[in-house]
């Protein structure tokens, strides 16, 4: 049975110059008509008991939280179920997080991407490296226990010591969770005309390897666990939610241009506006792209995705036909085996982590 959704929030107070998010500018008004669609499409789905709840974006930090409390009463749950909201630091303040956690918010994941304020102007972030700060301080002060940064590296003109700094910065603030993505040049934003015309560069491929060598090196020596490619962790505070995708379990994604995966069909809501609104009207499914998830594309999903959980990786048992492949890419350096709790499993290596996509392309 599903256990989890998506809830996605396409609005941005001014949009970032390398996203390429669905998300936009938007009134008080359409944030009001939008959460409201959002209710009608959560009631074409069974009412199940939620694991977890996943506010993303977007800023989904930008309603106001009688808005997610009005979400969050179309759901069923319980004071286990993990229920996450992304959160730009320019839009709360000491209130608005509390009457947030009060609404039943209780594992934060805050958008900072740079504790310097060089990157952040060049990033187009509407915060300040202070701002990001007293942002996290204050969800500690009034009682979130569960708190997530969000960082960026391979910056155009980054230097290895300025990442040095973020990462200073991070373990100062003890978060119980932090992902932290290089940079990814994204067709059609601000930031891929600025590479294309030569006034910023893509970082060299031997500098980002020595950055994210860093990263996990670092993070080790901190108590941090490196549990999937770009999201470290205190132990046992992996993101519950993100897990069940690694895992490759269903889930329920609501709003426009989300995904979803149920009953073996992977979909993709439609991403314009008003035809949401429409299917909304008429009590249809929003849902523009299906896959049917037959057998073979279910193997697939189930190596490249638990692959990337490094320290759980895939059961030897369900090698299936990919028997060869495995011994292959243990014989090359790849994947290792490990035991956890009795069974034999494989997980990548340095060497594999490093070479991440080449590894998953052997399974498609
Ligand atoms: C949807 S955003 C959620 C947070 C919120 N919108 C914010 O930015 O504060 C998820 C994360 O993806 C990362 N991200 C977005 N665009 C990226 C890109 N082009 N390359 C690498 N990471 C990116 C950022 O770290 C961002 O925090
Ligand atoms: S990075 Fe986050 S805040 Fe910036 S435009 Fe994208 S979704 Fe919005």
């Amino acid at each position: 049975m599903v256990d989890a959704i998506y809830i996605h929030i396409p609005f941005c107070v001014k949009k970032c110059g390398y996203c390429d998010f669905l998300s936009f500018q938007s009134t008080e008004s359409q944030r009001e008509e939008y959460i409201n669609k959002i209710i009608d499409e959560i009631r074409l789905y069974p009412k199940v008991k939620y694991d977890t709840i996943y506010f993303g974006g977007g800023t989904p930090s930008l309603l106001e939280p009688y808005q997610v409390k009005k979400i969050l009463k179309e759901l069923d749950f319980d004071e286990t179920t993990e229920i996450t909201l992304e959160v730009n630091p320019k839009t709360v303040d000491k209130e608005k997080l509390e009457q947030l956690k009060e609404a039943g918010i209780n594992r934060l994941s805050i958008g900072i991407q740079s504790f310097n304020e060089t990157f952040l102007k060049k990033l187009g972030r509407i915060h300040s490296k202070d701002e990001g700060i007293n942002t996290y301080n204050l969800a500690r002060e009034i009682g979130f226990k569960n708190i997530s940064i969000d960082l960026m590296f391979s910056l155009p003109e980054q230097k290895i010591e300025d990442l040095k700094e973020d990462l200073k910065m991070v373990f100062k603030l003890n978060p119980e969770h932090f992902s932290i993505y290089s940079l990814i040049w994204e067709e059609g934003t601000p930031f891929y005309e600025k590479l294309l015309s030569g006034e910023y560069h893509e970082t060299d491929n031997d500098i980002e390897a020595d950055m994210y060598k860093l990263i996990i090196d670092s993070s080790k020596k901190n108590g941090y666990h490196h549990y999937e490619i770009s999201n470290f962790c205190k132990e046992g505070r992996e993101s519950r939610h993100n897990t069940k995708y690694w895992r490759n379990r269903e889930y329920i994604g609501v709003g426009l241009g989300a995904s979803g995966y149920i009953d073996s069909v992977r979909y993709k809501n439609t991403s314009d506006f008003k035809e949401y609104f429409k299917f909304l009207e008429e009590k249809r499914f929003p849902k523009m792209e299906e896959e049917i998830v037959d057998e073979i594309l279910k193997e697939e999903y189930k190596h490249i995705l638990g692959l990337r959980l490094l320290e759980e990786g895939i059961s030897q048992s369900n090698e299936g036909k990919y028997q060869k492949k495995y011994e292959s890419l243990k014989k090359n350096g790849y994947i290792t085996e490990k035991k956890i709790k009795n069974e034999d499993r494989y997980i990548l290596t340095e060497k594999g982590l490093f070479l991440a996509n080449e590894v998953f392309e052997e399974f498609i």
